[in-house]
């Protein structure tokens, strides 16, 4: 059976290396990764592949940056090409970024059966480009793997057929426990002259958040405030850079005493400084679910999340820029909110999907 893995950015890629490495051990499966080149920096992409100890990818659409309809139909004109050179027996996508939508419209015009991994969630916040590419490939996907129970419950009020929706669990915890030894054998905070667990964790790349001078400045605002009482590392996100640079931001924060701001990091350096930090300042979608399986707090600079299950049993917390620093300050104070066990999250998730894909090979034999 072969089986496409499109991975396009770099959430996707702790997305596909568990059922890369898991459909390695099959006999009756070939795995192709396609790399879509929506991410191309090395830090970006070529440095998740050889922390996640993925091959090169088999094959690279090179698509690139652009907007959103531009990468999408680049996308989609490549990927069509592929299929019909090479036509897989099915095509997996993951998460929700450009690539996923782009995939899934190629692939099911041509009757090329899709995947969905990572099925099921939403914000019901249409202004997000993540939401529209959930929305948009969940309608058209064959099989859907869910992480959690408000995914399925959202694909059910979609219509979606209860056949083709399965609860898997959580990939992204596979790729964790996948590489655990590794990124707890170092202590990354020292090359910054920091201690265990007293320092936060800063990501910022969504467009609500940074494309706008306004908005930027009101998170820069919020991140020196913070620093006064804890210091920060903040990698800083490609699209972020260069907004920060364009605002005439990005020296203001170099300059903040506390704040150490370092290029995007690699996997294993980034986890490792998460899983000893006191906590984490975020806008990202797989954070909110790494620091709830770790229990480490995280304050999510987002209105909504499609990912509730991260505040109602994890450590999540939704804030916008006017509460935060209380919210981090009460944390510092209490200590940290109680973390609850979810279900699936355990490490086992690919292992799931490989059992749903036999049987669905199964069933078409
Ligand atoms: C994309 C995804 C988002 C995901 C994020 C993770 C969509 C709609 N968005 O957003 O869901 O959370 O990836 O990072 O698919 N750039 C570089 N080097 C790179 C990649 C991008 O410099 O390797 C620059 C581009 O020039 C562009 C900007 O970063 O200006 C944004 O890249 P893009 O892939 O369009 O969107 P992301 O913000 O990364």
């Amino acid at each position: 059976m072969i089986i496409h893995l499109v991975a396009a950015a770099r959430p996707n890629f702790m997305k596909i290396a568990p059922l890369y490495h898991a459909l390695a051990k099959e006999s009756w499966a070939e795995a192709i990764i396609v790399h879509t080149g929506q991410h191309y920096d090395l830090n970006m992409s070529d440095a998740f592949f050889s922390d996640l100890r993925l091959p090169a990818p088999h094959r690279h659409l090179g698509i690139g940056s652009g907007t959103h309809a531009a990468q999408t139909g680049k996308t989609m004109i490549s990927y069509e090409k592929l299929l019909m050179d090479e036509t897989p027996d099915l095509t997996v996508v993951v998460g929700d970024v450009n690539s996923t939508i782009a995939a899934t419209l190629a692939a099911t015009k041509l009757g090329v059966k899709v995947a969905h991994l990572e099925a099921g969630l939403r914000s019901f916040d249409r202004t997000m480009p993540e939401e529209i590419n959930r929305i948009a490939t969940d309608a058209l996907a064959d099989v859907l793997w869910t992480p959690s129970p408000d995914a399925d419950e959202n694909l059910a009020r979609e219509g979606v057929d209860a056949s083709k929706i399965k609860r898997v669990g959580n990939i992204m915890i596979d790729s964790l426990e996948l590489l655990r030894i590794k990124i707890e054998a170092s202590a990354i905070y020292k090359d910054y002259n920091l201690n265990k667990s007293s320092y936060g964790m800063v990501t910022l790349h969504r467009p609500a958040n940074v494309d706008e001078k306004e908005s930027l400045k009101k998170m820069c605002d919020v991140l020196i405030e913070i620093s006064k009482g804890l210091p920060l590392v903040f990698p800083v996100h490609p699209r972020t850079q260069k907004q920060l640079a364009a605002f005439g931001l990005l020296n203001t924060l170099k300059n903040t005493e506390n704040l150490i701001l370092t290029k995007p990091l690699n996997y294993i350096r980034f986890m490792n400084l998460v899983f000893n930090s006191r906590l984490v300042v975020t806008d990202s979608g797989g954070i909110q679910e790494e620091t709830s399986y770790l229990g480490i707090p995280c304050f999510t600079l987002r209105p909504n999340t499609e990912r509730p299950i991260t505040v109602k049993q994890g450590t999540n917390r939704l804030c916008t820029p006017n509460n935060v620093v209380a919210e981090v300050n009460k944390t510092m104070t209490n200590g940290k909110p109680p973390a609850n066990k979810i279900d699936l999250w355990d490490g086992n998730t690919a292992d799931r999907v490989v059992k749903s894909i036999k049987e669905l090979r199964d069933s078409t034999i």
